[in-house]
């Protein structure tokens, strides 16, 4: 049978176009592309064609890309740079309870050297209140970081209104868009946006690459402490072929084909809540099912069974989902985000599971799906009454 992999938001396979573009520029731009020489020229225009595939993307200028290892790097960047830039201004930051670990852990770091952070709350959709904000947002905030979209909820942050208010103000505005990039179109000026991170894994690229998009003007040490690749803002000998691949696997991203993979992710989980609800499955949805959500990521609560029994039925249906949590030495760690959303205490938080869409997913991985949950709920049923 053929498998059917569900756990796009963690990473997505690299389309053919992609590896194509890979493999080619493996053979053809190998050069360092920092050399003066022809393979090293040949190696810069590639990235600098990249470059500007990239910063087109997000209706940036060339020069405000940094290409760096990825979303976690670009996070770490934006953010450890920025306090320690600009702590003559103040040491307050804002950001939300849900953010990605590549966020909230540079986060901790700080507050252990004597920043303070002030972590938005969310509602039982993942949503935060401009109001909250307004309420937070202080004369020596230096820099806020809210991500565009959630990796476990899909809800959506007011990115537009967020850079709205601080077009007048001190802090610096980051966005982490790693799951966002890929589905929606971003425009860093409209938005007021001073830095975005974003991951090409996402997105049907490689690994280990990506982007910190750093408005002109946003001045900071390189974090990477080496060469002077990227005008000297992030050391290192860049992967030209990888960034060839990043760049190519958005050119196939265009705004209509985000538009596409929103409205059919959007299908895909309308019809699995039907199929499940037709088949009187016992769930709940974590969030909210709203067109211009993230709508590639589908959090369900199965009512009684643990996101380990789900998940690894699943995997023995050949079926790839996310528990949505960490997974370290055999425990599974109770995902933040849902403690944000529903308390400590709900049962979500121990019986959810992440469903993710990605551009390789078809109906009929879907119509798999709903009929290997019906079966496993239907046989834990018969064991012990759905209680695990
Ligand atoms: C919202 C978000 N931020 C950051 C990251 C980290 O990106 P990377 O895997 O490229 O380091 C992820 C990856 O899961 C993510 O979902």
């Amino acid at each position: 049978m053929k498998e059917v992999y569900l756990d796009n938001a963690a990473t997505t396979p690299m389309t053919p176009e992609v590896i194509d573009e890979m493999t080619t520029q493996m053979k053809d731009a190998w050069g360092n592309a920092s050399t003066g020489y022809s393979y090293g020229r040949n190696a810069k225009l590639v990235l600098e064609n990249s470059r500007h595939v990239l910063a087109q993307s997000i209706n940036a200028d060339d020069n405000e890309i940094v290409i760096t290892s990825g979303g976690t790097e670009s996070d770490n960047t934006a953010i450890i740079q920025t306090a320690f830039a600009r702590q003559k201004l103040g040491k307050h930051i804002i950001t939300t309870a849900i953010e990605h670990e590549a966020v909230l852990k540079p986060l901790h770091f700080l507050e252990e050297h004597g920043f303070e952070v002030t972590y938005l709350p969310v509602d039982e959709n993942g949503n935060i209140s401009l109001t909250d904000f307004k309420a937070a947002l202080r004369d020596d905030t230096i820099l806020v970081t809210i991500m565009s979209g959630n990796n476990e909820v899909g809800s959506r942050m007011p990115i537009h209104e967020i850079g709205e208010i601080l077009k007048d103000h001190q802090a610096w505005f980051h966005t982490d868009a790693v799951q966002a990039y890929g589905l929606l179109p971003i425009d860093v000026k409209a938005d007021h946006i001073d830095m975005l991170s974003t991951s090409a894994h996402k997105l049907n690229g490689p690994k280990m690459i990506g982007f910190l998009y750093r408005r002109d003007g946003i001045n900071f040490p390189s974090f990477i402490k080496g060469g002077d690749q990227e005008t000297k803002r992030r050391a290192g000998t860049e992967n030209v072929p990888a960034v060839a691949a990043f760049a190519k696997a958005v050119s196939i991203d265009t705004p209509e084909e985000k538009k596409r993979r929103q409205e059919r992710y959007y299908h895909f989980k309308k019809k699995i809540v039907q199929g499940l609800r037709d088949n009187g499955v016992d769930f709940d949805v974590n969030g909210e099912i709203k067109p211009d959500n993230l709508n590639h990521v589908l959090n369900l609560w199965f009512k009684g069974i643990s996101t380990y029994v789900m998940q690894t039925d699943l995997d023995l249906a050949g079926i790839a989902v996310s528990g949505g949590s960490a997974c370290t030495a055999g425990s599974i760690e109770p995902s933040h985000v849902l403690t944000a959303m529903y308390g400590a205490d709900s049962p979500r938080i121990s019986q959810s599971i992440r469903i993710s869409f990605g551009a390789l997913n078809t109906d009929e991985d879907i119509d798999k799906l709903i009929n290997a949950v019906v079966k496993i709920v239907n046989k834990l049923k018969k064991i012990n009454g759905g209680e695990e």
